[in-house]
């Protein structure tokens, strides 16, 4: 449509911002979009008072309440695309039946713990730091290990996929060679063996005299598949503040999931090194802190989810900017969910909710 530039600015967004301004970006449709850059005066996130739901939240997960079923998860925020919420099973268990979610697909990312997995593919075992992503419809089964288990689980309504990597290249982020899928181990065992599938948020119970798992062999390009936070390779630049979507790791119909993941720091004296202040026109954001330090973040511990809303600011505390400094590398592992329609916090999230996550911008 044009392009300006008027007042006091910089011409490289995230680099040699004027003294005494506040870099604020203002865009649409994720990273993408039509965007400005405002400079201004205080930063976006001094507010001293909010009223009403448009603000940062944040939840402690693990106080968030056993689900009934503790073989399914409690959900925190959702919309129509996608609904993103935390599992707790119980240590060294097996599910009492096979599941098969009829709802969608599920991303499972293993904060703590270790178990198998069996699915119509075949098992696979799994350890902290994976992502399990199970198609719509496939029969699975988990079987904790000993110690104790925390998943994030992401319900995605549409198929979840890999991004397209573009520039970087197809073996950019992490190869597809490092996706591992199970090999068929077919059961022959007759009995009685309940599958549960949930349809429209209903569990059905359908009862087998034989073991649901009894494939012999599969070929085709889907499959459950795993993928570990650690095998994701992140691009930077020296001299230049890359935005998050560079971190994505796999992408649903209306939102996108990422991974950050320990990189160098920009070395340019003038690149910004800490997350511009940006207040997502078109994406709520949500942020899972799995390990590490969040140098971004004051407070933040291990187990603790971030609510960024559309409409209002975000951006780094006010020290994030000096500790960056003293630092050569991130040390950081956490997911983030981009969500392109608003989610809605569930009762559960209301329970956990550290309710004056709004004011850490204070100094
Ligand atoms: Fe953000």
């Amino acid at each position: 449509m044009f392009h300006e530039s008027k007042g006091k600015y910089t011409p490289q967004a995230h680099v040699g911002i004027p003294e005494g301004t506040y870099e604020d970006e203002h865009g649409r449709n994720g990273f993408y979009g039509r965007v400005s850059h405002l400079y201004h005066k205080n930063p976006p996130t001094g507010w001293s008072k909010i009223d009403g739901k448009c603000r940062p939240q944040a939840f402690n997960i693990i106080e968030l309440a056993q689900n009934k079923d503790p073989w399914q998860p409690g959900f925190l925020l959702e919309n129509r695309d996608v609904k993103i919420g935390f599992m707790k099973p119980k240590e060294n268990s097996t599910c009492p039946y096979f599941f098969r979610n009829a709802d969608g697909d599920n991303v499972y990312f293993i904060h703590k713990g270790e178990g198998t997995i069996e699915t119509d593919f075949g098992p696979l075992k799994y350890s902290r730091g994976d992502y399990l992503v199970i198609p719509k419809g496939t029969t699975i089964r988990f079987s904790t290990g000993s110690s104790e288990q925390k998943y994030l689980v992401v319900e995605s309504r549409a198929e979840v996929n890999l991004p397209e990597k573009g520039l970087l290249g197809k073996h950019a982020l992490f190869d597809i060679a490092n996706l591992e899928t199970p090999k068929p181990e077919a059961h022959e065992d007759k009995g009685t063996f309940e599958l549960k599938i949930k349809r429209q948020n209903e569990m059905t119970t359908v009862t087998y005299p034989f073991h649901p798992l009894d494939v012999v062999g599969w070929k085709g390009d889907l499959s459950v598949v795993k993928i570990n936070i650690k095998d994701f390779r992140p691009v930077g630049s020296h001299r230049y503040h890359l935005a998050p979507s560079v971190h994505s790791t796999f992408v649903g119909s209306g939102f996108v999931v990422c991974s950050f993941v320990p990189r160098p720091f920009e070395t340019d004296s003038e690149a910004t090194r800490v997350p511009f202040y940006h207040r997502n026109i078109d994406c709520d954001e949500v942020i899972f802190y799995h390990d590490g330090d969040f140098f971004s973040r004051k407070n933040m511990g291990a187990g603790m989810v971030t609510f960024h809303p559309f409409g209002i600011h975000h951006g780094p505390h006010p020290k994030a900017a000096e500790t960056a400094k003293s630092k050569t590398m991130t040390n950081e592992y956490a997911v983030m969910v981009d969500t392109y329609q608003p989610l809605s916090p569930t009762s559960d999230a209301t329970k956990c909710e550290w309710v004056d996550y709004w004011q850490t911008w204070k100094e």
